[in-house]
């Protein structure tokens, strides 16, 4: 049965091969992006944390204005004493304010209309499975989910009060890394194992409701990993929910509340083979609320599989670009993980008569899209197909009226044709951790995730970090199976000892004791600014995302705009980012997080800025500002 994953993310490619930048006029041809100049609302200027419980009120500091003229209080400019509105943001003369005097003052400002990005916090929860371990789960509350409940005040300060003082504990266990050129690894971590597939991680992401659980379900049914027995309970007991359709989705959605609202709220990773792969499957949730979830766990993706609903209606809503779409939101993410090569599956063709002019229309709108987002043609493959009906998924087409246009693979043959990303073993271990299991009775702890380079084998010391907690592996388990040696592209558990399991969390790095992650609280970053609404002001809160973990984090400097031609810094340094602006910035995060920068560690470097339940900026970290230097 698969695993659920509770926590965690990560982020794409550089600017360098994302060719995203490249060709950004593409981009903004592709898309309705177009930002009005009266749609522009700015985010305030925070100048004093907000308590977690209390968003409602936050200070606004007035800079100095000058004689004649007046200061928006929001984005600095000057403005008119005639102007009763600012001419750059738009945003309303303060009656109160003090023309002309020179002095600075606070006033208060109402934020109740902007959603703080800040609004999520991580707990632990612990329940039994079948077998007596404990599994870790690390979820969202308040976040952008609607029903989540939103922790009080205290609780808060707390944690953030404990990860501090473990910080600071960890800071006087503080050895400096060796220099990577010193790095020998030893034979065992390079050598292959024999007869052992390699692990292929496949992303299954899209639209909400577009068949992605469905078609997981439907799969591993097909390739024997769900029994007919199990998917017979399935059917009889989502039937007795009158839920019957969700019978396959019944095999990821594996939490009531995911079965009562019909929908993936967490990714389930699921494992089957095909020729080539030991394929992990990561089913992620598609509804808008849980993207951060999607971040965490499709972050591991070699190769994704975007699902489309071909139905009339739901492709064009899935291609919304008002923040609703996630086919683009899903698509422009994976391909900032660093995935290359995508399958997207036209799925639902059973209700457009597996029409050939649907599944082409499809192809050239979400093509140009795909392209412009930095997806090579040659590494887009469309199979149409029917999850439901099990058309085109292991065997080719047998219903007539796909079969009589439609003569390419299936979707397990274009699987098989997806090519293995390098893996890089030869490097000191790096594995960020997406989850963590916890067994009581046991007294043991497992950390779970992608070895992204390095290798490990039983008896390995690692250090864990950001906490710098040196600890032992006790035992490798590759789904579910164990084994002595797991190396770079491999998705584990690994169970270790000589650790106490609170000092083990999602968005962690276990890294070699010599070569340890950098951790830092404050980044710069080179992003690019998605479609956004309105300009990006200094003092702009987010919910920053990079690997597995997630931190508030505040816009602290626009230090350039970049050229987005040359992907060099552009003298011009702005007061606000808008829509499709490259720009390099600094941040700020709430607590410090394992980061490295993009050049010296692709899948510790990349990172995304959400706020107001939307991803407003994909970037790269170029510099690290480390918390130990
Ligand atoms: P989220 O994870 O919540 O984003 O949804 P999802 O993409 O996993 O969709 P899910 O598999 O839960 O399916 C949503 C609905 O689409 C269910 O009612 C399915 O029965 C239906 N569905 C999925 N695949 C097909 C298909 O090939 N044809 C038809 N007609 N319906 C399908
Ligand atoms: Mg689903």
């Amino acid at each position: 049965m698969p695993r659920k994953v509770n926590y965690g993310l990560d982020y794409d490619d550089g600017y360098d091969d994302y060719d995203d930048y490249d060709d950004y006029e593409d981009y903004a041809n592709a898309n309705d992006y177009g930002v009005k100049e009266k749609d522009l609302f700015p985010f305030p200027e925070v100048t004093e944390k907000p308590s977690w419980n209390d968003r409602s009120t936050i200070k606004v500091e007035k800079k100095t204005t000058k004689l004649a003229l007046w200061q928006c209080s929001v984005c600095n400019s000057d403005n008119e004493q005639s102007s009763s509105s600012c001419d750059i943001c738009g945003v309303l003369r303060d009656p109160a304010q003090n023309i002309g005097n020179g002095s600075a003052e606070n006033v208060s400002a109402n934020n109740t209309g902007k959603k703080a990005i800040a609004k999520f916090s991580a707990t632990n929860e612990m329940a039994e499975n079948s077998s007596g371990i404990i599994s870790g789960a690390n979820q969202l509350n308040g976040s952008e989910s609607g029903n989540a409940n939103i922790k009080s005040d205290a609780p808060q300060i707390l944690a953030s009060d404990l990860h501090q003082m473990k910080l600071d504990k960890a800071s006087t266990n503080f050895r400096k890394a060796k220099p990577l050129a010193e790095y020998k690894p030893e034979k065992w971590m390079l050598a292959n194992q024999d007869g052992i597939l390699n692990q292929l991680n496949l992303a299954v992401v899209g639209h909400v409701d577009s068949g992605k659980s469905t078609l997981s379900g439907q799969l591993l049914h097909l390739l024997g990993r769900v029994s007919k027995k199990e998917m017979h309970k399935f059917e009889k007991e989502a039937k007795e929910k009158g839920k019957g359709s969700f019978a396959f989705a019944w095999a990821t959605d594996e939490s009531a509340e995911e079965r009562e609202r019909g929908i993936t709220m967490t990714v389930a990773v699921a494992y089957f083979d095909s020729k080539k792969y030991r394929v992990v499957l990561l089913d992620s949730p598609g509804h808008k609320d849980f993207v951060p979830n999607m971040i965490s766990g499709a972050t591991q993706a070699d190769a994704a599989v975007l699902v489309v609903d071909a139905s009339i209606g739901s492709f064009e809503a899935g291609m919304d670009g008002n923040g609703f779409g996630q086919t683009k939101e899903h698509a422009q993410l994976i391909r900032s993980f660093g995935v290359e090569q995508v399958i997207v599956a036209v799925n639902k063709m059973d209700t457009v008569g597996f029409s050939k002019e649907r599944f082409e229309f499809i192809k050239s709108q979400l093509g140009n899209f795909l392209r412009s987002c930095g997806f090579k043609e040659s590494q887009i493959t469309w199979i149409p197909l029917s999850a439901m009906e099990n058309e085109n998924l292991v065997t080719s087409a047998t219903d007539a009226r796909l079969s009589s246009w439609y003569e390419g693979s299936c979707l397990l043959e274009a699987v098989d044709s997806l090519q293995l990303p390098v893996r890089d073993a030869s490097k000191p271990l790096l594995l960020p951790i997406c989850d963590v299991i916890k067994s009581h009775s046991l007294g043991q702890v497992a950390a779970c995730g992608k070895i992204e380079t390095g290798a490990i084998k039983n008896g390995s010391r690692v250090l864990v970090m950001p906490l710098r907690e040196v600890a032992t592996v006790r035992s490798i388990e590759r789904d579910s199976c164990p084994c002595s040696v797991a190396r770079a592209g491999d998705n584990v558990a690994v169970s270790l000892q000589g650790i106490d399991g609170v000092h083990v969390t999602p968005g962690g790095v276990l890294c070699h004791p010599d070569y340890p992650v950098t951790v830092a609280s404050r980044l710069e970053l080179k992003i690019l600014v998605l479609d956004i609404m309105g300009p990006i002001l200094v003092g702009s809160k987010f919910e920053f995302h990079i690997h597995h973990a997630k931190e508030a984090a505040r816009l602290v400097k626009i230090v350039s705009l970049v050229d987005q031609k040359t992907g060099e810094a552009a003298k011009k340094t702005p007061r606000f980012l808008t829509a499709k602006q490259s720009a390099i910035i600094e941040v700020a995060l709430d607590r410090a997080v394992c980061a490295e920068e993009f050049s010296k560690h692709r899948a510790l470097g990349r990172a995304f800025l959400r706020a107001s339940g939307c991803t407003v900026g994909v970037g790269i970290v170029s510099k690290v500002f480390s918390d130990e230097s």
